[in-house]
């Protein structure tokens, strides 16, 4: 019930905030400056302002500013497109059908938590299993230079955008590959991370008590592992109310 309501909030946000806008342009439009595409444009831009007003995150605004002008030229959009979008979706939410984890990522705020546990553990090395766009590593690596901060990712085009988001920083503790979370050797790690879905941690967990040192730890952001009491709970102070879940190997 909690992962559909956090499926189905932002498309509401999106859908309130491109309604509020499109109620707004109808009653102002004699006075609009612009017409046509141009307006299509700016009231994709003010939805998606208003969006992240209500708490949406940055990914939410290419789809805000192309959602009015996609509606308005639906008819004259050719059918390779539908295609070309299918095929840019499944490169970047390449893991949400096999392993039923889609593409969310990790906010500021818990970027700043998860640091505060890499300080307290004392730790030397870091890693994101399923790494997504790079945040919470090339953050940790930004503030904890001496720490070795890892991230793991198949999802092709997200992984991509991780490794240009690293070559325009000069981190050289931060490394992003590709590869599957399954085929970490976790034993490397001080700290695991993950942000997946309840699906895989189960079998996340069994792969990280088999492989991981005495003493080392497991967090993982909003999904607990099943009857497996954690050793403390961080519950950051955000709108989504994360709760990181921290497991003492
Ligand atoms: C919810 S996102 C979290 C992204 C990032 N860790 C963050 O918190 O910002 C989960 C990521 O795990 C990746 N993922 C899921 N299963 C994977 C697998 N078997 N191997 C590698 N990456 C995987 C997905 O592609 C996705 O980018």
């Amino acid at each position: 019930m909690n992962s559909i309501r956090r499926q189905l909030f932002p498309w509401l946000k999106v859908a309130l905030s491109q309604g509020l806008v499109l109620a707004l342009v109808l009653y102002l439009r004699p006075y609009l400056p612009v017409a046509g595409p141009l307006l299509l444009v700016a009231q994709g831009l003010a939805a998606a302002l208003l969006g992240r007003l209500l708490g949406l995150s940055a990914f939410w605004i290419p789809i805000q500013i192309l959602l009015p002008l996609a509606v308005a030229f639906n008819a004259v959009v050719p059918a390779w497109a539908y295609l070309a979008a299918f095929a840019v979706c499944a490169l970047i939410y390449w893991n949400s059908a096999s392993e039923q984890v889609p593409l969310y990522l990790t906010n500021r705020k818990t970027w700043r938590s998860l640091s505060g546990i890499v300080a307290d553990h004392g730790a030397k090395s870091f890693v994101d299993l399923g790494s997504g766009m790079g945040g919470v590593v090339t953050f940790l690596a930004r503030t904890h230079p001496k720490l070795r901060v890892r991230g793991v990712e198949t999802a092709p085009l997200v992984y991509l955008a991780s490794k240009l988001r690293l070559r325009f920083q000069n981190l050289p503790n931060a490394e992003f590959v590709y590869r599957n979370i399954w085929d970490e050797n976790l034993s490397a790690h001080d700290v695991v991370y993950c942000f997946l879905s309840p699906v895989p941690m189960p079998k996340m967990f069994a792969k990280a008590k088999a492989e991981m040192r005495p003493g080392t730890l497991f967090v993982s952001n909003s999904f607990a592992v099943p009857d497996q009491p954690p050793y403390a709970m961080v519950d950051v102070n955000d709108g989504r109310k994360t709760r990181l879940y921290i497991y003492r190997m």
